[in-house]
């Protein structure tokens, strides 16, 4: 690893470029720490572009945590419908509550206590410490990381966990005392325009104090070992309407993958079974008029779903297992549902021209 120097040029030349240069967002008219956190949370895993109009969204239907700590389930996942990583939003409340009860409504404002509310990791911890409190703390994401990397040169793997102390580390020593909000920020503002995985160093405000550039190396950099290729599972999702025109839809688990979101039931295919054959095998429904919709993957982190899509009609009476429901098709443009299933509903639409 190389050091950076001329700390305080280092610090000027950022801030300067930051400050010059920074995109209006939303969240930088703000000093309010809870609005920097729901924007931390949302911007975990999600680009600016996407997370704004949700952010716009969300500050107005919860303008306090006291209004977040009362939403209900279903108006919080609504809100976060499309943005994925849903325990993000559930961990937000759970942490809004903890802040009401065991801080008196103020967020802490130190990483000790920051770091015990729900879903605060280092990085958020870190983030509002500095965007809203003005606290010199390290907020080190993926971004970041790649930053650090090329100035320094460092050339251990970011993709082992343990590994990111030595950037926190680094970033508590180069770290600006008078502006520390500014400094995070024009970091990750740098890994989001300028020092991005294909670099534009000749663009870069630190191209000065940069070793991997001085070395011509910023294309090796950062070191990040190769994830294991994730799991494609075959999957049929079933749009079935009984014979007053319902949609019967089901209420995914609390836990794991999508916790809590409604879909159309789905199966997993297995080879040398039909779509309509595993549907009338595991649900005991016997599809009529079976028509196939769309088909398209959709991957997740850890695996993704090869899908096909079928519309179909059921006949009265049906038995509900309990976590399924009939609903209108109004009722179902209320409900809160992942991503692949909004395609399959907005085709649904689009081919009977359905109104919203
Ligand atoms: N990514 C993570 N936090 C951010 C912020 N405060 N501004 C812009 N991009 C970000």
């Amino acid at each position: 690893m190389q050091i950076i120097e001329k700390k305080v040029e280092f610090r000027e030349a950022l801030l300067s470029w930051y400050n010059r240069e920074k995109r209006d967002l939303p969240w930088r008219r703000t000093n309010n720490p809870y609005y920097i956190w729901v924007s931390e949370v949302m911007l975990q895993q999600t680009r600016v572009d996407t997370v704004i109009p949700y952010y716009e969204r969300f500050i107005k239907a919860f303008p306090t945590m006291e209004a977040l700590a009362e939403a209900d389930e279903h108006d919080l996942l609504k809100l976060w419908e499309g943005l994925g990583y849903y325990s993000r939003a559930r961990n937000l409340q759970t942490g809004v509550k903890e802040v009401i009860e065991s801080y008196g409504g103020k967020i802490p404002a130190n990483r000790k206590d920051i770091s015990t509310l729900k879903g605060v990791g280092p990085y958020t911890a870190g983030a509002v410490l500095s965007i809203a409190f003005g606290i010199p703390e390290h907020a080190v994401d993926g971004n970041v990381m790649r930053v650090i990397s090329r100035l320094l040169l460092i050339e251990e793997d970011i993709a082992i966990p343990r590994n990111k102390k030595i950037f926190e580390q680094v970033v508590m020593d180069l770290i600006d005392p008078e502006d520390p909000s500014s400094f995070n920020q024009g970091l990750m503002e740098l890994g989001a325009t300028i020092c991005t995985p294909n670099p534009k160093c000749l663009l870069c405000p630190v191209m000065d104090f940069c070793s991997a550039f001085h070395e011509g190396r910023q294309d090796e950099l950062p070191i990040k070992t190769k994830k294991t290729a994730n799991k494609t599972i075959p999957i049929a999702a079933y749009a079935l309407q009984n014979e007053e025109g319902k949609w019967l839809l089901r209420k995914r688990p609390s836990k794991g993958l999508l916790a809590n979101l409604w879909e159309f039931p789905t199966v997993e295919l297995t080879s040398g079974s039909s779509p309509k054959k595993q549907i009338e095998k595991e649900m005991e429904i016997v599809p009529k008029n079976m028509e196939e919709l769309l088909s398209f993957k959709h991957i997740f982190t850890h695996l993704t779903w090869d899908l096909k899509s079928f519309t179909a009609r059921i006949n009265d009476p049906i038995k509900l297992l309990s976590n399924y429901q009939l609903f209108t098709a109004e009722e179902v443009n209320a409900l809160p549902m992942p991503v692949p299933m909004l395609k399959i509903w907005e085709e649904i639409k689009k081919q009977r021209c359905m109104d919203e």
